[in-house]
């Protein structure tokens, strides 16, 4: 099968098409804060490494249906600060239930009871049990489409880098002590438990 995507009717089921190929995701779990401090934490797996030198991250908003931006979004632009913290396997039912739909006052911390610790030069809290988190300040908003679904793609420059010692083996993150998990099409997540090596070729 080949979907020519010229054909309009080919475009009603491009999401399951993206995000079932295009896997595993890494997940960033947001947190920001609104002006007025409330805090502010949910998931986002349209995320990647988007430049090393500066040290900058993209994650991008899909447009819900009735096209007013996510909370995230909003306290970014607003306040222009979050915490990208890294998912371990044990963190994934907590990460779960904080995408749900809560009010912008609600704070999800509190909502799904997610242990908090001050970040170091952003105001967003940090997730305690996150073993890796990056302290980041907002660059700027690439926005592809105002449409719903389409995408407001955050770019974010890492200011500094939380990383737990245990985590650390001759300098290097460990993937086997970090455990994290990815996001896969639908409802279903990956773990990174089974881990291979492949060297590169010299040439
Ligand atoms: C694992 C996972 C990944 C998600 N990835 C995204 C994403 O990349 N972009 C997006 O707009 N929503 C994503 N969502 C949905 C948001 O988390 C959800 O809309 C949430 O309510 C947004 O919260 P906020 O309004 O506090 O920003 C994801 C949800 C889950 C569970």
């Amino acid at each position: 099968m080949y979907l020519d995507l010229t054909d309009e009717g080919n475009k009603i089921n491009i999401y399951s098409q993206l995000v079932g190929g295009i896997t595993p995701r890494p997940i960033a779990w947001v947190s920001t804060v609104d002006s007025d401090g409330a805090a502010n934490i949910a998931p986002y797996s349209f995320f990647t490494v988007a430049s090393v030198n500066p040290p900058v991250l993209s994650v991008t908003q899909v447009n819900p249906s009735d096209n007013k931006n996510k909370d995230t979004l909003n306290n970014l632009l607003a306040t222009k600060e979050c915490v990208i913290n890294v998912v371990s396997h044990e963190l994934v039912e907590q990460m779960n239930q904080s995408c749900g739909n809560y009010p912008s006052q609600v704070s999800e911390f509190a909502a799904v009871g997610i242990e908090a610790t001050a970040s170091q030069v952003v105001k967003p809290l940090s997730v305690a049990a996150a073993k890796v988190r990056y302290e980041c300040r907002l660059r700027e908003v690439i926005t592809i489409s105002k449409q719903p679904a389409g995408g407001q793609m955050m770019l974010l420059d890492v200011v500094g880098v939380f990383i737990d010692d245990n985590v650390l083996i001759d300098g290097y993150i460990d993937p086997d002590v970090l455990n994290t998990v990815g996001k896969m099409g639908g409802n279903e997540f990956a773990t990174t438990q089974q881990l291979f090596s492949l060297i590169r070729p010299e040439l």
